[in-house]
Order: structure tokens, then C-alpha cells, then sequence
């Protein structure tokens, strides 16, 4: 009896202090005004640069969330995690290693440099190039559409229906011919393995999905707890491949920042230009924080800070 009181005690202290250390970050961190919208995709450019949310999700269920945590943005890049496990579903960890590469580029998210120097193909999964590749992987079954296959597997890791930004989609697929030479540029070397322009758009549209903080630090809690996600109880990625995806989140998840980052911060995580940032500590807690304004990375300038600081108050850093 006694340790069960002890243990319940010592369980409501913790969710006190997260609730706490969030509203801390939120009060040190709501008017930092530096970096700004990225504008290369015209929808990105036009959000408002304000908008602050934060959300934890812990392995027991328990949703924290702060600010604009239900604010629907563009996951972007951070899409690209979910689609390597959808990817790990079909292929071995040791075919995405070899067909899409898992190693750290040094160079932008979307280089075409580090396909010419780094062996002629994608170099990681969580680079355009390699987003496409791993994309191009997914193999679909019972005769499902590929974008069916994927929006069905965010709906089970949100644990909600989600849906693409159709006028951020709009927006992105007429901006999107650099994508589309990346595609090609791969073709011409043997390393996408589906219909390029047919794998940029399907790129093209996960990248707009409409998420919130709170529905991406339940995807990111997904990943802290073995894969189960903690609010549906559904079982969605294999153990083993949830090793493989934050391996290469802790390599490569905030581009030619990643060392930095993990310097600093210590936990595996993924950025996406629409100003979302997840942070992963595993069997703690699932982070995201969203705020439109990025560096010259692509990185969100407010996210980053918030993390640090809930990651440090917390003890998260996982070295
Ligand atoms: O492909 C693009 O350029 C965007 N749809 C996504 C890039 C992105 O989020 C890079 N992030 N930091």
C-alpha cells in the first residue's frame, strides 16, 4: 500500500512539473520575434508569425498542451519520419540503408551537391531527396492507393483523421520543380523506385498535411513509447524499426544543424519548414512546439529554444 501511495505521489509530482516547466518556456520564450516565416512556399509565408503552441504527450496517455497547440500547420518535413516507418513495414531496415542511405549529409534539405558528392542517390530519409526515396518504397496492399495506405497510417499515429491543407498543397505542388528535378535526378541514376513525378507529388502531399502541436507530440510519444501509441493503445511501429527512425532523427533531424542540435539538446527530433519541431525522449515523453518563424536552416527559432529549455529542466538529454 505504502509504495503505491509513494509511486502515485511521485507520478502527480511529475505531471505538475511538466505542466509547470512548459508554462515556464511558453512565459520566457512568447516574444521572441527572431527568424521568420519561410517564404519560398507563398501559403508558409502568409501564417501568422505569432502563433506560439506546445504539447507533450506522455507514454501513460496524458496530453499537456500550451498556447496555439491546436493550431492546424503544415507538418512538412516532419512528415518524413512517419513515412520512413511506413517504409520499415515493407522493407528491411538494411534495404533502406542501402537503397536510401542513412547518413548525416552537412548539406541543406534540399541539395542536389550531396546527391552528385554522396554516392548518386538520397543519402538519408529525412533530406527531400530522400523522403522521395523512402516514399517511393511504400508498398501498398489489399489494392489501396499509395496516398491511402499513408494518410490511413498518420490517421492511426495522430489518432484522428487528419487532412491535407488543400490551398498549402495547392501552393507547394506549383512551387515544387525543384522537388520534381530531385525526382528525376535520382531516375537518372537508378536510386527512386517508383514513378518520379508521381512520388514528388505524393511527397508534395504529405508534406501538406494540416497538423497540430498536440497531434504531432502524440505521434512523437508514439515513438517514446516503442511504438504503441499512447492514447489509442494501437500498436503502429515495430520496436525495431522505432530504433532505426530515431537513429536517423539523431543523425539528421534538424539538416546541417543536427550536430548542434544534439549538442545542445541531446534528444532525437525532426523540423519541418512550416515551423513544427518533435522531439523525442524515449520512454519519457513525446515534445512538439510549433512557431512560424525559422533560421536559415529551416529550423523553428521558438521551437528550438522551448525544447532546450523543457529538455534541461527536465533531465531528458539522452547522453
Ligand atoms: O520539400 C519541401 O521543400 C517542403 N515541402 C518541406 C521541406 C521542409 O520542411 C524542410 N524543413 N525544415
Amino acid at each position: 500500500i505504502n509504495s503505491t501511495f509513494i509511486s502515485t505521489n511521485a507520478q502527480k509530482a511529475d505531471k505538475n512539473i511538466i505542466q509547470k516547466v512548459m508554462n515556464e518556456a511558453y512565459e520566457k520564450f512568447k516574444n521572441d520575434s527572431r527568424g521568420k516565416n519561410a517564404d519560398y512556399i507563398p501559403y508558409l509565408a502568409k501564417v501568422d508569425s505569432n502563433l506560439y503552441g506546445i504539447a507533450i504527450v506522455t507514454p501513460d496517455g496524458k496530453v499537456y498542451e500550451l498556447g496555439d497547440s491546436k493550431f492546424e500547420f503544415g507538418i512538412e518535413s516532419i512528415s518524413k519520419v512517419f513515412v520512413l516507418c511506413l517504409a520499415l513495414e515493407s522493407n528491411t531496415p538494411e534495404e533502406i540503408a542501402q537503397k536510401v542511405g542513412v547518413n548525416a549529409t552537412g548539406f541543406p534539405f534540399n541539395s542536389v551537391t550531396s546527391i552528385e558528392l554522396q554516392g548518386k542517390r538520397a543519402v538519408n530519409p529525412l533530406v527531400n531527396a530522400g523522403a522521395m526515396a523512402t516514399n517511393s518504397l511504400v508498398k501498398v496492399q489489399n489494392g489501396n492507393s499509395k496516398w491511402k495506405t499513408i494518410n490511413d497510417y498518420f490517421n492511426r499515429l495522430a489518432a484522428r483523421e487528419i487532412k491535407v491543407i488543400d490551398e498549402l498543397y495547392h501552393s507547394e505542388a506549383e512551387t515544387n520543380q525543384h522537388n520534381q528535378a530531385i525526382a528525376i535526378l535520382l531516375q537518372s541514376y537508378n536510386t527512386i523506385y517508383d514513378d518520379p513525378i508521381m512520388t514528388c507529388d505524393l511527397y508534395t502531399r504529405q508534406c501538406s498535411f494540416g497538423t497540430s502541436a498536440k497531434d504531432l507530440a502524440i505521434m512523437a510519444a508514439t515513438l517514446a513509447n516503442n511504438g504503441v501509441n499512447p492514447v489509442t493503445k494501437d500498436k503502429i511501429i515495430n520496436p525495431q524499426n522505432v530504433t532505426k527512425t530515431l537513429a536517423v532523427m539523431t543523425t539528421s533531424g534538424l539538416y546541417e544543424d543536427s550536430g548542434q542540435w544534439l549538442y545542445d539538446i541531446g534528444l532525437p527530433a525532426k523540423s519541418g519548414v512550416g515551423g513544427g519541431i518533435i522531439a523525442v525522449a524515449p520512454g519519457k515523453m513525446g515534445i512538439c512546439v510549433f512557431s512560424p518563424r525559422v533560421d536559415q536552416a529551416g529550423n523553428s527559432v521558438k521551437a528550438i529554444e522551448t525544447i532546450k529549455y523543457i529538455a534541461e529542466k527536465l533531465q531528458l538529454n539522452i547522453f
